[in-house]
């Protein structure tokens, strides 16, 4: 590397901690309020941008791992795990001094096939199938036992209308699944908190569905802490209204509530949710802001962020922790999501890795919010 290229690498990182540490960061605004966190994937852990690194560790209180700990990249085939990068992800958050949450134990995308079939490719037993997901939960969650804050066991379970998702796990096991992924985490964990997660839980029949699940699994003597909404929202959807109102839903039903990954696009939708499976073709008029975004719809989105983010704290008594998926608009899952190739805006820094302006109106809001 050039000398030339050091120096200003070397003034870039130095300008931009002396920036930070001047600035009162999220983290700090919410403090005793919720944790604020952020996804981050294997390169910001590994310095590959250092100035990503940096923002990072000082404007959040907390981290969750975009990818590398879900049941694909953490354990590729039966007898192989694959822990290097959850290994220096949960190290990374220590060292911070961050809540470190775990994402994901149990979902029906990015798991190996391998889980759900004999090496004949037929659908394994119920009993094979439960015993998987015992050895996966148990290999995962021991290995960081006493180091991760809480686990999303399972991940999106649920249809938008309410119906169980027809995943292989409900084919194989039926709703039980649920049941045993939260006794098997416990078992491995008994400290740690548990979570189940979905997205569009602001949805009247899916949260009512969840509100179900979370009294059954009381019932059966589960331990569930909270229930995470991931909140990948729209210009238009979700209305405030409808968020407050899963919000109540959840709190009458004796759990906390976790925004586990937070996006605002600012793209026009060709369908609400976030649906992996779903994917549109590329058009100019899907992606109408490459250049510049026009202030009012600039304006638009800042002021749907802060609503957002006034209900969260109007809610902070339950609200635990908000966590925004993906660092910068340069690193967010949604410029190739549901249509490939469009620029999206829908995080909180820039393509520059600046702040936007919508950060200290955020910080302004958590400092003077007064119950
Ligand atoms: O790691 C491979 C790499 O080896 C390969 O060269 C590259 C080529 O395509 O793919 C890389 O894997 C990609 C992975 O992200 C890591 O970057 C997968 O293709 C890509 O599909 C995967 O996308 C992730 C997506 O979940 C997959 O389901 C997104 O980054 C991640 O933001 C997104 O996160 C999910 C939450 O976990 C659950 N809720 C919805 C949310 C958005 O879909």
């Amino acid at each position: 590397m050039k000398i030339e290229h050091i120096i200003a690498v070397t003034a870039l990182v130095l300008l931009t901690s002396l920036q930070t540490k001047a600035q009162k960061t999220l983290a700090e605004a919410t403090k005793g309020k919720f944790l604020f966190g952020v996804a981050v994937n294997p390169q910001q852990v590994n310095g590959v941008n250092p100035v990503e690194t940096e923002l990072i560790a000082k404007e959040f209180s907390a981290i969750v791992p975009e990818n590398c700990m879900k049941p694909q990249p953490i354990h590729p085939e039966e007898n192989r795990y694959n822990w290097d990068d959850a290994d220096k992800f949960v190290a990374f958050g220590e060292k911070n001094k961050q809540a470190v949450t775990g994402h994901c134990l149990m979902w029906h995308s990015q798991i190996g096939r391998w889980f759900f079939v004999d090496a004949e490719g037929k659908d394994v037993s119920p009993e094979v199938l439960k015993e998987r997901m015992h050895q996966h939960i148990s290999t995962v969650v021991g290995r960081y036992k006493g180091r991760i804050k809480g686990w999303d066991v399972v991940n999106e379970a649920f249809e938008d209308n309410g119906t169980y998702r027809n995943s292989k796990f409900y084919q194989i096991l039926g709703k039980d699944f649920i049941k045993y992924a939260f006794q098997f985490a416990h078992e491995a964990d008994p400290d740690a908190e548990l979570y189940y997660n979905d997205y569009n839980v602001e949805t009247p029949a899916k949260c009512d569905a969840i509100v179900e699940l979370v009294k059954e699994l009381k019932a059966a003597g589960c331990r569930i802490d909270a229930v995470g909404s991931q909140a990948h929202m729209h210009m238009n959807s979700p209305t405030l209204e409808a968020a407050e109102a899963s919000f109540k839903k959840l709190k009458d039903a004796g759990v906390h509530i976790l925004i586990t990954e937070w996006d605002i696009s600012i793209l026009p939708s060709p369908y609400d949710g976030a649906n992996i499976a779903a994917n549109f073709k590329y058009s100019k008029e899907m992606d109408p802001y490459r250049e510049a975004i026009p202030d009012s719809i600039q304006q638009k989105w800042n002021k749907r962020m802060l609503d957002m983010f006034g209900l969260f704290l109007k809610y902070d008594d339950v609200v635990d922790r908000v966590t925004v998926w993906g660092l910068s608009d340069n690193t967010t899952w949604l410029n190739n999501f549901p249509i490939r190739g469009r620029k999206d805006y829908p995080v909180l820094f820039d393509r520059n890795n600046q702040r936007k302006p919508v950060v200290d109106e955020m910080i302004k809001m958590a400092k003077k919010y007064k119950k």
